[in-house]
């Protein structure tokens, strides 16, 4: 058979130690060698690594109905059970018609009063952890932040965003990625090693807040619109969830709705101390609305700060990698793919592809400017995934990531420190390696 060009890897483990040890530099260097389309070698699984726009959207869009996810997302069912990000086929389709009407444009509008509302109490805490002469640990604001927002708009859930929710989060995706992306070799996790058990403590962290979020909503449904209610009881001819289905969309939801939204905004506080100039060009955009609270209406307003947010997706996506398993044979570029091969997709090496995207390392947000986004290449910018798993929460996120930064910028500002420099930090997500921890004065 006729194979994809391979980097040089060991002759038994194939290229396990290249994704053990640094798999983004590993993908980056493996892509500008070997070109758009090459076989990765997990000991006897090949993986079909693709980095061309067009044989991603035959992938995800055209030939979609031949690509299930791949068994690189099963660790990840250990957290989100069959909940609608691993799922496939009637049932994948079942969930999305539950969740379609929570993301509609009006719902959205009504989340935007969440959003203003919960950055209004973190930045006049920010105030006040100023006034003690205190930095701000950007990266773990964030993730509180995006978790109050997601619990109130989807759950009408207020929940406590302590540390040890952190940690938890923070454990189990860089255990689940270390099982999806690197290593064979992992005892199964119902055995007792101290990594499983920590792992299955973070579960039980994370299932404490799930369940209670859900026996608040049984006990007291104020808001009968939510999500969490729609899930419950969808109305029309569609089905509730039973008791199982409903802790794992939860779940989902918790971990995809805040944890992505978080990483992309701790990275553009960085890329901001980083870039003084884009920072005023956001100030510009944001004081032109004048002194009144923002609202749902100013994002169209917003659009270089939509365009910085773009340029932080693209260098780094938060979901920087994802699966497929194909059905049925397939070929791409002059390949044979064979059933059930793993086909690999990484946004950021994509996004990072020279024949797309000039200087591709350098952090430029005009690259989104209305005139250079028509013209991109279809399919060569991909944060949100593409097809029909096109991501459900893109708007929300987008509305929500728009308004915290320009409310921000509005209100402090960032010192630069042109010789900051953070290690991305691959888990099941891109994170900053180390928490980004911000000097802000008051405007
Ligand atoms: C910047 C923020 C976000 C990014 C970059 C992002 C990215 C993605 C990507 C790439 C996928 C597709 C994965 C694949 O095809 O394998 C996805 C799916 C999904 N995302 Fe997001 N996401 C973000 C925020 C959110 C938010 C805020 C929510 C919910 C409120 C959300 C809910 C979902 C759901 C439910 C799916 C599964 C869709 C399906 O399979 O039909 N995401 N996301």
């Amino acid at each position: 058979m006729n194979l994809p060009p391979q980097p040089k890897g060991h002759p038994i483990i194939g290229h396990l130690m290249g994704f053990k040890n640094d798999p983004i530099n590993f993908m980056l260097n493996s892509a500008a060698e070997h070109g758009d389309i090459l076989l990765f070698k997990l000991l006897n699984k090949k993986i079909y690594f693709l980095n061309n726009p067009e044989y991603i959207r035959h992938v995800l869009q055209n030939n979609h109905k031949n690509y299930h996810k791949s068994p690189g997302y099963r660790p990840l069912r250990l957290l989100g059970g069959m909940g609608i990000f691993t799922s496939d086929g009637e049932q994948w389709l079942k969930q999305r018609k539950l969740y379609q009407p929570a993301f509609s444009h009006k719902s959205i509008e009504t989340y935007s009063h969440s959003v203003i509302q919960n950055t209004n109490e973190l930045l006049d805490d920010w105030a006040l952890q100023l006034e003690k002469g205190e930095t701000i640990n950007a990266s773990r604001e964030m993730m509180k932040v995006t978790m109050a927002i997601i619990s109130e708009t989807l759950f009408s859930s207020k929940i406590d965003y302590e540390s040890n929710l952190w940690d938890a989060v923070s454990y189990a995706l860089g255990w689940i990625n270390d099982r999806a992306l690197k290593n064979p070799f992992v005892l199964p996790a119902n055995w007792p090693t101290p990594k499983n058990k920590k792992f299955h403590a973070a579960v039980a962290e994370l299932n404490a807040l799930v369940y209670k979020v859900i026996a608040e909503k049984k006990n007291n449904n104020d808001n009968p619109n939510d999500l969490l209610s729609r899930f419950m009881n969808p109305g029309g001819d569609l089905e509730g969830l039973n008791a199982e289905e409903l802790r794992d969309e939860v779940m989902t939801i918790f971990i995809a709705g805040h944890e992505t939204s978080a990483n992309v905004l701790m990275w553009t506080y960085y890329e901001l101390c980083r870039h003084s100039e884009v920072e005023a060009k956001i100030f510009e955009e944001v004081t032109k609305l004048g002194d009144r609270e923002l609202n749902y209406a100013d994002l169209h307003e917003l659009e270089y700060t939509a365009q910085v947010l773009n340029e932080v997706m693209r260098l780094y996506p938060p979901v920087w990698h994802m699966g497929r398993q194909n059905l049925a044979p397939d070929e791409i570029g002059g390949y044979e793919i064979p059933t059930g091969s793993h086909v690999r997709i990484s946004p950021l090496v994509l996004h990072r592809h020279p024949a797309y995207w000039e200087n591709p390392n350098s952090f430029d947000p005009e690259r989104f400017s209305k005139e250079n986004t028509a013209k991109q290449t279809p399919f060569s910018f991909i944060p949100f995934g593409a097809g029909p798993r096109l991501c459900a929460g893109r708007n929300f996120a987008m509305m929500e990531m728009v308004l915290i930064l320009a409310k921000t910028v509005k209100r402090f500002k960032i010192e630069t420190n042109e010789n900051y420099f953070v290690e991305m930090g691959p888990l099941m997500t891109l994170r900053p390696k180390d928490d980004i921890q911000l000097k802000l004065v008051l405007r």
